[in-house]
Parts: structure tokens; sequence; C-alpha cells
């Protein structure tokens, strides 16, 4: 459907269909936001264990925001997670999820396989269909290098948990046009989040700033400056921030971490982001973070 926004006379397209490629951590809270937003939501995975995984962590979370909303009222809960859940399909054939308003990539974090992809979907969707990737470290440019319809494509990267993380990055990429990115701008307030807009930059805006900071805390642990428990609370009261530095990087996955580091190194040549001992010892040991029950601390 087509809505006026008269406030420059442009006209946007409101998202009303959304497909999520990749049904993992970032993708399942993707397709959970926009159904709770009354859109309908295809989420399509290579694995059918992940779309199972998937299902069941959106049932999950949404019991947890009905049950927030709703406390005293079982059927409210109960018709909020039905109404919410019945929006999402699922589904392992990309051409399910062609037919569209909007397609948000939260596959694996690889240049080629993402090019893949986007190439086969500007294929396969119909002409008014934008593409978005979300992305923590490629850039948008690259991503759709292959792909014709340029000026319908760019970044929206969402933080963990998206559920409860108010942020959405909004990229812009060097063709995007006027109407997509405010098209973007619009359906990331749709979904409850606040929007800000970077350039096609190495890290955008939070990754490029949590970079030098996480790195900084890594090299202090490994110098031994301070205790790693001592450099959490320190970050903790002394900057108000719900999570130390050891423990972020904990809950992000050390290899995602290690990733996003070496990305912004290879392009900025910045020697903040220079690759860290520790931190490759500690991918290369397996020791990931709390997906894999180890990393700074010990989870069971
Ligand atoms: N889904 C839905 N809701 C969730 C949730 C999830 N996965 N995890 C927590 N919540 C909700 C809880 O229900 C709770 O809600 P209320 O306060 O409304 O009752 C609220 O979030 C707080 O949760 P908890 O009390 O369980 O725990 P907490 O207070 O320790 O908060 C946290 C958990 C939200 C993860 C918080 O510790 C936090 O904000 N940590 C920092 C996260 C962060 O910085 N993320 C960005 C990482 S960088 C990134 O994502 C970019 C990239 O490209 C790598
Ligand atoms: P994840 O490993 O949890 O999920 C990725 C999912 O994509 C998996 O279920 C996998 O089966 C599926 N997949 C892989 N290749 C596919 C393909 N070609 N077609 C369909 N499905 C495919 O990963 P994640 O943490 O959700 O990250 C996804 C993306 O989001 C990455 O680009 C990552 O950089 C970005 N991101 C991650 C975080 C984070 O904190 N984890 C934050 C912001 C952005």
């Amino acid at each position: 459907g087509i809505t006026r926004n008269f406030s420059n006379s442009t006209s946007l397209n409101a998202i009303k269909t959304v497909t999520v490629v990749g049904g993992g951590l970032m993708g399942s809270g993707i397709a959970q936001v926009a159904a709770q937003a009354g859109q309908n939501v295809t989420i399509i995975d290579l694995k059918p264990e992940s779309l199972e995984k998937a299902e069941k962590s959106i049932q999950n979370n949404l019991n947890r925001v009905a049950r927030k909303a709703y406390k005293d009222d079982p059927a409210k809960i109960e018709a909020f997670v039905k109404e919410a859940s019945d929006r999402i399909k699922v589904s392992t054939k990309i051409e399910d999820g062609v037919n569209v308003d909007l397609i948000v990539e939260a596959i694996v974090e690889r240049l080629d396989v993402k090019q893949e992809l986007f190439n086969k979907l500007d294929q396969l969707c119909p002409e008014h269909t934008i593409l978005a990737s979300n992305t923590s470290s490629i850039s948008i440019n690259e991503i759709g290098a292959g792909i014709k319809r340029k000026d319908r494509f760019g970044g929206l990267h969402f933080f963990n948990p998206v559920p409860v993380m108010r942020l959405l990055e909004v990229i812009k990429g060097d063709h995007i046009s006027e109407e997509t990115y405010q098209t973007m701008m619009a359906w990331g307030k749709s979904v409850g989040k606040t929007c800000i807009t970077c350039k096609d930059t190495p890290g955008f805006v939070v990754n490029r700033l949590l970079g030098p900071y996480s790195a900084e805390a890594l090299r202090m642990y490994e110098r031994g400056d301070a205790s790693k428990e001592d450099i959490d609370i320190g970050m903790k009261l002394g900057a108000s921030l719900p999570m130390g530095p050891l423990e972020l990087a904990d809950y992000t996955g050390l290899d995602t971490n290690k990733f996003v580091l070496q990305v912004l190194y290879e392009k900025t040549n910045n020697p903040v982001f220079k690759p860290i001992d520790l931190l490759e010892k500690m991918v290369a040991d397996g020791k990931l973070g709390i997906k894999t029950g180890e990393g700074f601390y010990k989870y069971t």
C-alpha cells in the first residue's frame, strides 16, 4: 500500500510484509518485532532445525513481553502471543519469501555468501521490494555490488537482544534513494526502534566506537592491570553500563568480536584494532562465550 508523507510530499511505501532471511539469534528477533508490530513475516533459513529453534525462542520472548504488558490477564497474554505468532511463517525455500515489501538479511557474516543471496533476491523479488542487510561489519556497498536495484537497498543494523535493544542503525549505501531511506526509517519506527543514520563506513556508529573500548578492555585484562571481575564492575558502576566489556564480549560471542575488530583493522588501519593475542587464543580454543559455555566466565 501507498501512504503519503505530507511533510516532504515524498510517497512512502508502508511495509506490510517482511521476509527475514536467516532465522538465528538476530533474524528471530527481527521477525518477532515485525510480527509484534502487526506485519506478516516469513523466516527463511537453510536449516529446518534453525527454524524450529527460532519459533521456540520467539514464542518464549513473546510470552515475556505479554506477561509484562498483561500481568493479571492470562486470556490477553494468550491472545497476544497467538496473534503475533500466527503472523509468522517459516520455510527453507527462498522462493516462499520473495513476494514481500521488505527483506532483511541476517545470515552468516560472510561477504561472498551475502552477495550470492542478494544477487538471487534481486532476480526473484518483485520490482518494489526493498532489500536490506543486518551486517555488523561488512560494507553495504560491497554486499550490494552485484544487484541492479541499488536504489532500493541499504543496511538495517539491529542490536542483540533485538526485542530489548532500542536502536536501529539505518545505513545509506552510495545509491540508496531518498524514498527507500525514508521507508526504512519509517519501518524502523514502526517496529519500535529509534533510528539513527550512518554512511557506509567501517563499523557504522556503534561498533566503530565499541571496538576500541572492547579492544582496550581485552588488552587491560591481558596485561593483568585488573581482574576480569573488577574491569566489568568498574564499567558497570563507574560508567553506568548494563554489562562490563568482558561480560559483553562473552554475550556477543568472542568470534563475532574478533571478526568485527579484524574488519575494522583492515578497513581503517587504526592500530587500536590490531589483533589481540588473548582473543585469538580464546577463539582458537573454542572459548566463544555464552554460546559455548565458556569465555571469560563459565556458563552452565
Ligand atoms: N528477548 C526479550 N526480552 C529480553 C531478552 C530477550 N532475549 N533478554 C532480556 N529481556 C528483557 C527482560 O525480560 C527484562 O525486561 P523488563 O526489564 O522489562 O522486565 C529486560 O530485558 C532486562 O532483562 P534481565 O533482567 O533478564 O537482565 P538484564 O537487566 O541483565 O538485561 C540485557 C539483559 C538487556 C541483555 C542487558 O544486560 C544489556 O542491555 N546488555 C548489553 C547488551 C548490548 O550492549 N548489546 C549490543 C551488543 S553489540 C551488537 O549487538 C552489535 C553487533 O553488531 C555485534
Ligand atoms: P546466527 O548464526 O545465529 O544465525 C545465522 C542463521 O543464518 C543460521 O540459522 C543459518 O542456518 C542461517 N543461514 C546461513 N546461511 C544462510 C543462507 N545462505 N540462507 C539462509 N539462511 C542461512 O547469526 P546471528 O548472530 O543471528 O548473525 C546474523 C547476522 O547479523 C550477521 O551478519 C551478523 O554479523 C549480524 N549481527 C549480529 C549481531 C550479534 O550480536 N550476534 C548483532 C548485530 C548484527
